[in-house]
C-alpha cells in the first residue's frame, strides 16, 4: 500500500461492493481498499481476501475509529445509504455512492443541502456508470454535434435474464429504470418533465404478481420522448440498448458488445450474462476517474444533484405505475450553482 494512495473504505460487500473491492485492488491506480464494512461474515471474509491489508469492521464508525480513511464507496442496499452519507459528510470524506443516492427524494434533497453546508465543492459522486460507457458518450457527442439535426426520441431496451426473490413491481423503476432516468437527461441535456407507464400482456415466465414487461414513457422539457422497455425475465441474458431518433438520422448503441461470428448458416454474437460484463469498462472508468478526482478533493461524474433529480423522477414513475395516468414531474428546488462545474465527462473527454 502506498501512503499517497486514496484510502478507501467499502461499505457493503455484496454484489457491487465486492466487485469494487476486486476492481480497486486489481485494476485501479492510486487507491487502496483499507477497510471493508460488511455484517455478513462470509462476505466480509471473501472481500477481505481480495484486498490484502484491509481491516474488516462491523460498522462504518468502527472502521473510522480503527484506521485512516479518505474516501468511502457505499454499496449497501439503497435504503441504508443516507446515514453513511451523513457520516461521510460530517467526517469530510470523499464519496462514491452506488445508485440510488437515497430511496426517497426528500432524503436526497436533505443530502444535497447537507453537502453544501459541509463542503466547499461537491464531494459525493453517484454510481450512474452508464455515463462512462463508450456508446452513451458517443451518442451524447453526436447529439451535441448537431450533425443529424435535433434529437426527437429515444428507444431504450433494458432486459434482465431473471429476477431475484422478493423483486416487487416498484423495483422495475427503482432498481432498473433508474439507470435510464439518469441517462435520459444526460443524453438530452434536459430534465424529465412527465412520466407514463404502459403495461402490455405480461410475461408468463415472471414470478406471480409481477406485471412485466412495462413501457415507461418519459418526456423532457423540449418534448423529447424517451420510451423505456423494461423486461426482467427474458432468460437469454442481459441486454441494454438505445436507439436515438434525430431529424435526419438514427443511431444505435449496445447491440454489438463483441464480435459477430458467421458460421453454419448463423450470424451470432454472445449476449452478456449480467450488468457486470455489459458495463465492465464503464465501471472501471467510473472508479478510476472518481479516485483521480477524489485525490484532489473533487468528483468527476454524476453528483448528488443528479442523484436527487433521479430520486424525484423515480418516485413519480412509481406513482405512474399505480395510476396509469400521465404524471407531471416537479422538482422542489432549482439546481444550485454549487453543482455547476463538476462533471468533466459532460464537458469533454468523451472518446
Ligand atoms: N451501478 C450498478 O449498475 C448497480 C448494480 C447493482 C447494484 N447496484 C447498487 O449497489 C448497491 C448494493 O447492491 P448489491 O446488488 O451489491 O446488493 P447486495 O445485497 O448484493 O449487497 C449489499 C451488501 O450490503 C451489506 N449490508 C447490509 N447492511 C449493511 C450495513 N449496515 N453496513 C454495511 N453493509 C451492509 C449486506 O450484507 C450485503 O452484503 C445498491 O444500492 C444497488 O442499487 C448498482
Amino acid at each position: 500500500m502506498s501512503t499517497d494512495n486514496l484510502r478507501v473504505a467499502v461499505v457493503g460487500a455484496g454484489q457491487m461492493g465486492a466487485d469494487h473491492v476486486r476492481r480497486i485492488t486489481a485494476k485501479i491506480s492510486n487507491a487502496d481498499v483499507v477497510a471493508i464494512v460488511e455484517p455478513d461474515q462470509g462476505r466480509a471474509a471473501a472481500a477481505a481476501a481480495l484486498a490484502p491489508g484491509a481491516i474488516a469492521a462491523a460498522s462504518f464508525d468502527e472502521a473510522l475509529d480503527a484506521t485512516a480513511i479518505d474516501a468511502v464507496i457505499i454499496a449497501t442496499p439503497g435504503f441504508l445509504h443516507e446515514p453513511i452519507l451523513v457520516t461521510a459528510l460530517e467526517r469530510g470524506l470523499m464519496v462514491l455512492c452506488e445508485k440510488p443516492l437515497t430511496t426517497l427524494a426528500e432524503d436526497s434533497l436533505r443530502i444535497v443541502e447537507l453537502e453544501q453546508q459541509h463542503a466547499s465543492r461537491p464531494v459525493i459522486q453517484v454510481g450512474f456508470m452508464r455515463r462512462f460507457d463508450a456508446g452513451y458518450k458517443e451518442l451524447l457527442a453526436l447529439r451535441e454535434s448537431g450533425a443529424n439535426g435535433a434529437l426527437l426520441a429515444l428507444h431504450h431496451a433494458h432486459r434482465n435474464p431473471t429476477t431475484p426473490p422478493n423483486y416487487g413491481e416498484d423495483m422495475l423503476i427503482k432498481d432498473s429504470v433508474i439507470h435510464e432516468i439518469d441517462i435520459i437527461p444526460f443524453l438530452t441535456g434536459e430534465p424529465i418533465m412527465s412520466v407514463e407507464v404502459k403495461k402490455p400482456r405480461s410475461n408468463s415466465l415472471a414470478p406471480a404478481g409481477l406485471p412485466e414487461p412495462q413501457f415507461v414513457l418519459f418526456t423532457t422539457e423540449s418534448g423529447v420522448l424517451a420510451i423505456v422497455e423494461i423486461s426482467v425475465n427474458v432468460q437469454f441474458g442481459y441486454q441494454v440498448t438505445t436507439e436515438a431518433v434525430f431529424e435526419s438520422g438514427v443511431a444505435y448503441i449496445g447491440r454489438e458488445t463483441s464480435q459477430t461470428v458467421v458460421s453454419a448458416g448463423l450470424s451470432a454474437q454472445p449476449i452478456t450474462p449480467s450488468y457486470k460484463e455489459r458495463f465492465s469498462a464503464a465501471y472501471d472508468e467510473e472508479v478510476q476517474r472518481w479516485v483521480d478526482a477524489a485525490r484532489g478533493g473533487g468528483i468527476d461524474g454524476p453528483s448528488a444533484w443528479d442523484g436527487y433529480t433521479a430520486s424525484v423522477v423515480a418516485e413519480v414513475a412509481v406513482r405512474a405505475q399505480q395510476t396509469g395516468a400521465l404524471e407531471p414531474v416537479e422538482y422542489a428546488v432549482t439546481k444550485p450553482t454549487f453543482y455547476d462545474e463538476v462533471f468533466a465527462v459532460a464537458a469533454g473527454d468523451r472518446a
